[in-house]
């Protein structure tokens, strides 16, 4: 990732209209139970009403393509949060833009990418069906596609969402003058933690340990790395945690994560509900906070780790340690967070 690349998405994303450093809070409870420094999470519930840091990816991609034209279509196939991006992205800028779905894709999630005026195309079969007809009718079309998953011939446009990422840890640079010393990173096909490790090699002094949460369900990540190569694996059920639930890596994470994680853990749907609850009823921290399910995963890995001695040595976790979760996530999706609060209250 080109270091000028992380600048300018800072530099253009910071004057958006409605952009707001989204709060850097501190679990104070939690910290206490681990015996550990401090434990800060990156809430990034209300970033720029979207309720997910995915907002600061496809739309920001959409503004360095579309180039200050109003003349072009924007296209992307999603499983639902990129899309919403994308969408809010091209409304913005006033572009217009069509959105390929799986039958998958809630009604809800299409709801919500409608409101931001995009058209939704649904496609019979998987994401992948939803890809490739995206691809062909923006072929044929000649509309703009803007993905966030990177192969071999598609690099620039994921770097753009990840860049866009990258600004979270520009931000924490200036919230704390803490050295963070661990950082947990869920991942789906891996922008999310790529972003944040490119903006921890050009923000941060000191390198933490970087650690990889997955779905047990979907740990691609986690298989690659093993294996030292892309694995393409099978999910035999999808997981609650949604926007984790991806069977293949993207290249460019792929290409970075290998080199930079200390650390791959995969975790269970389990104590998502739980988690999820324990964060908005003020369990691990003063206030209350709205993490949706893959907002929850970072803590429960964090908790995990800790109770397992081995690896707490391992990734000297200790009571020097500044550790940071991202809570990636608000109640993006309103009726499952709902769902979940009521069940981890139970
Ligand atoms: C809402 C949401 N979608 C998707 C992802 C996965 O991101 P990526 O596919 O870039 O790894 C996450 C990661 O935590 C997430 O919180």
């Amino acid at each position: 990732m080109p270091s000028t690349m992380l600048a300018n998405a800072y530099n253009s994303i910071s004057n958006w209209k409605s952009y707001n450093i989204s709060p850097l809070l501190t679990l104070d409870k939690l910290k206490k139970n681990l015996k550990v420094k401090n434990i800060f999470y990156k809430d990034e519930s209300k970033r720029f009403h979207l309720k997910s840091f995915k907002a600061l990816g496809g739309a920001y991609a959409v503004e360095k393509i579309s180039k200050g034209t109003r003349n072009i279509i924007i296209s992307s196939a999603t499983a639902g949060n990129h899309g919403r991006s994308v969408a809010w992205g091209a409304q913005r800028l006033k572009l217009r833009c069509k959105i390929f779905v799986s039958q998958y894709v809630s009604d809800a999630r299409v709801d919500e990418i409608k409101k931001f005026g995009a058209e939704v195309i649904r496609v019979k079969g998987n994401y992948e069906d939803s890809l490739k007809e995206c691809q062909k009718l923006s072929k044929k079309n000649n509309w703009k596609i803007v993905q966030d998953v990177s192969t071999k011939n598609y690099k620039y446009i994921p770097q753009l969402t990840m860049a866009g990422y990258s600004i979270m840890i520009k931000e924490i640079s200036k919230q704390t003058n803490q050295y963070i010393t661990h950082i947990f990173l869920q991942a789906g096909v891996g922008g999310l933690a790529a972003g944040i490790v490119a903006g921890v090699a050009k923000y941060f002094k000191r390198i933490p340990k970087i650690i990889i949460v997955e779905p047990d369900k979907a740990d691609c990540v986690l298989q690659s790395i093993k294996d030292n190569k892309l694995k393409k694996i099978k999910i035999k059920k999808e997981s609650i945690m949604g926007g984790m639930s991806c069977n293949e890596m993207s290249l460019v994470p792929w290409q970075i994560l290998k080199n930079a994680s200390n650390c791959c853990v995969s975790i269970s749907d389990k104590n998502i509900a739980k988690t999820v609850a324990g964060l908005k009823d003020k369990k691990f921290s003063k206030t209350s906070i709205i993490g949706g399910e893959c907002a929850a995963p970072g803590v429960i890995a964090l908790i995990g780790l800790c109770n397992n001695v081995q690896a707490k040595k391992f990734l000297n976790i200790d009571k020097k340690s500044n550790i940071l979760v991202i809570g990636c996530e608000g109640n993006a999706d309103v009726k499952l967070y709902k769902q979940l609060l009521s069940k981890g209250r139970k």
